[in-house]
């Protein structure tokens, strides 16, 4: 029985060690504990201390310590329950009750365990016997060697509808038990269950103590599904375990390095090869959990991917979810395969010293998120490096250690920066760098709420649709940044024209701008003809627009901002924090913004 640990702390502190020992052992008091002869070895100077205090016993003659069940259990050789109820009844503490479903559940699990080794052994020596005669030769052929099959307690589950199920009911092992474990599956018709694996290769997949959980069965041939895994069951989640990670744990743990690759038979062939720290996925793609356990292993496992379009989607997907849990202590690397290549042919083929490099190559985590940024591309234009500045920056901010971020960001600066450089000293004209904060901002990209220019267009065009509105707006027009510099000389333009006093009416509006140069803009803007400034529609509508567009034109002006700052050179940690905890509100607020309409009404008559 098991007792909860609340109640075991009860009955420690209820009674009290000297008196449970008192009763055997003459003590005396010494300071803070007592002293006496140890009843558990023979001795002739005391050095069996108790204290009270801290609730344990400890001799320093033979090293016996324990606490007062411990106690117990020693000196009258009870088992642990016993000796608990005993003190309970003692203290005059009822025992809890008893947790049927607790108890009924934690039997099933063991009975499982033993259902699951039970059938382990019979499929190893399955591939053993005569009927295993064709897996053998397969995995011959495949260069398994006998010390590999036994190390991976390889089998074979023969081609037949109840051999298993007949074999673990001899032991005693029921339907019930076998279902409940996944072993055999029940028809849809009414025909008795049948045994899940046949004819297969069978690949016994441990839990992190070694306990045979689950298994995954491979064809000799093509037959379809190549491998066929356990349900899921008691004992199994496919998500939270790892294939060799029982064999892999000791090695990877000592050399703090883990390899992450993506088949059984790729673990397989790396232990054989002599790289024992290789583990794999149970055919899916990596999740959090199993990161976290390569975590407990090593601070930067290395994932292998093949040199695929569909390795490298793998890749970006572990890095998805890796994002959030990097630290300092806690990366991944990323080692490319030779495309059409896997660990286990790799080795086969070129060698381990061949695979061993490949692993030794493996790129930091920055180095592959600039890579997916790049795209393998060289940044030589402003454009290129706005995205890949957008993107990198998107995914740092979600890196939840701020100063780990920060270095990320320093680093990526640094290497976005680089091409620009090299071309000045290349001689080259070099583009000016922008200088104020918008046009920095501008630099780094059109952020997360789409291109500049339709924003703001949307703006203009609202206005000269509306002369009124414009005159009505014109001190809100003041704050008003644009980063297009024509269209913030229309703006400028209409202030000055809203401010002398002018008749609300298109003619003297297009007049005024013309006078400054503006007619292209305007035209640009809304075409040529003069009644579609006087376009007749609601005011009110219009007035509503543009304090929409208003308000996103200066949400986007405040994310910039924060991304030039972001860019600054020596920016400091606090600052990046915050500029950050930026970035990821104003991500939030521009999911929820849809496209402005087009007011862009020109209709540009074709010659006119
Ligand atoms: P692969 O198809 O790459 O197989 O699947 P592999 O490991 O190289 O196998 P061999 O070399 O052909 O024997 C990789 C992993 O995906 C899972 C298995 O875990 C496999 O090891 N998988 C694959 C399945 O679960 N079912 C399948 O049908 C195929
Ligand atoms: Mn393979």
């Amino acid at each position: 029985m098991t007792f909860p640990p609340q109640f075991l702390d009860e009955v420690r502190a209820r009674v009290p060690l000297e008196g449970v020992i008192g009763k055997r052992v003459r003590v005396v008091r010494r300071g803070r504990e007592f002293i006496g002869l140890c009843p558990f070895h023979k001795e002739k100077t005391p050095s069996f201390t108790v204290n009270e205090e801290k609730g344990f016993f400890h001799c320093f003659g033979c090293g016996a310590h324990g606490d007062v069940i411990g106690f117990l259990m020693r000196d009258e050789g009870l088992p642990f329950p016993e000796a608990v109820e005993r003190l309970a009844a003692d203290a005059g503490l009822a025992l809890p009750a008893r947790d049927p479903q607790a108890a009924v559940r934690e039997k099933e699990r063991h009975s499982l365990f033993g259902v699951m080794e039970a059938a382990a052994a019979w499929f190893e020596s399955e591939l053993k016997g005569t009927r295993g005669a064709a897996a053998r030769r397969y995995l011959d052929a495949r260069a398994v060697d006998e010390a590999t099959r036994a190390h991976f307690r390889l089998g074979f589950a023969p081609d037949s509808r109840n051999a298993l199920r007949t074999a673990l009911e001899k032991d005693g092992i029921t339907e019930a038990m076998l279902l409940e474990a996944g072993l055999i599956v029940t028809p849809d018709d009414d025909r008795s269950p049948y045994d899940r694996f046949r004819g297969r290769v069978i690949f016994p997949i441990c839990d992190r103590r070694g306990r045979v959980v689950a298994f995954g069965g491979r064809t000799l041939g093509e037959r379809q599904p190549k491998y066929l895994n356990s349900p899921e069951t008691p004992l199994f989640a496919k998500g939270s375990l790892l294939y060799g990670y029982h064999l892999a744990a000791g090695p990877a743990r000592k050399a703090n390095r883990v390899i992450a690759v993506e088949g059984y038979m790729d673990v397989i062939a790396l232990h054989q090869a002599g790289i024992a720290r290789a583990v794999a996925p149970l055919g899916t793609a990596l999740t959090e959990q199993q990161l976290e356990s390569m975590w407990r292993l090593a601070e930067e496992p290395v994932l292998c991917f093949d040199g695929d379009e569909a390795g490298a989607r793998a890749a970006a997907r572990a890095v998805e979810r890796a994002l959030s849990k990097l630290s300092a202590k806690r990366s991944l690397r990323f080692a490319t395969l030779p495309a059409g290549q896997d660990p286990d042919t790799m080795v086969r083929d070129r060698g381990r010293q061949a695979m061993a490099e490949i692993v030794g190559a493996a790129i930091p985590f920055s180095d592959q998120l600039w890579k997916m940024a790049s795209g393998g591309r060289s940044l030589d234009t402003p454009e290129a490096r706005a995205r890949a500045h957008k993107q990198l920056q998107d995914q740092v901010a979600r890196i939840p250690d701020s100063d780990l971020g920060f270095r990320y960001m320093e680093e990526f600066r640094h290497r976005l920066r680089l091409p620009w450089q090299g071309r000045r000293q290349g001689g080259a004209p070099s583009p000016a760098m922008p200088e104020s904060p918008v046009r920095r901002g501008e630099a780094l990209g059109p952020g997360g709420q789409g291109t500049t220019q339709p924003r703001e267009r949307a703006l203009l065009q609202i206005l000269l649709n509306f002369p009124a509105l414009a005159m009505e707006q014109h001190e809100a027009l003041a704050g008003l940044h644009l980063e297009t510099p024509r269209f913030a000389a229309v703006v400028a333009a209409l202030i000055d024209w809203a401010e002398s006093g002018p008749e609300p009416e298109s003619a003297d509006l297009r007049a005024a701008l013309a006078g400054k140069g503006l007619d292209g803009v305007v035209e640009e803007l809304v075409g040529q003809s003069a009644h579609v400034l006087d376009r007749p529609a609601s005011i009110d509508h219009a007035r509503e627009l543009f304090a929409d567009a208003l308000n996103r034109q200066h949400q986007r002006l405040e994310e910039q901002a924060a991304r030039a700052e972001a860019e600054g050179a020596y920016i400091d940690e606090e600052t990046w924090q915050q500029t950050r905890e930026r970035i990821l509100r104003l991500q939030e607020t521009a999911k929820a913004e849809t496209d402005l309409p087009d007011l862009g009404v020109a209709p540009r008559a074709s010659g006119a």
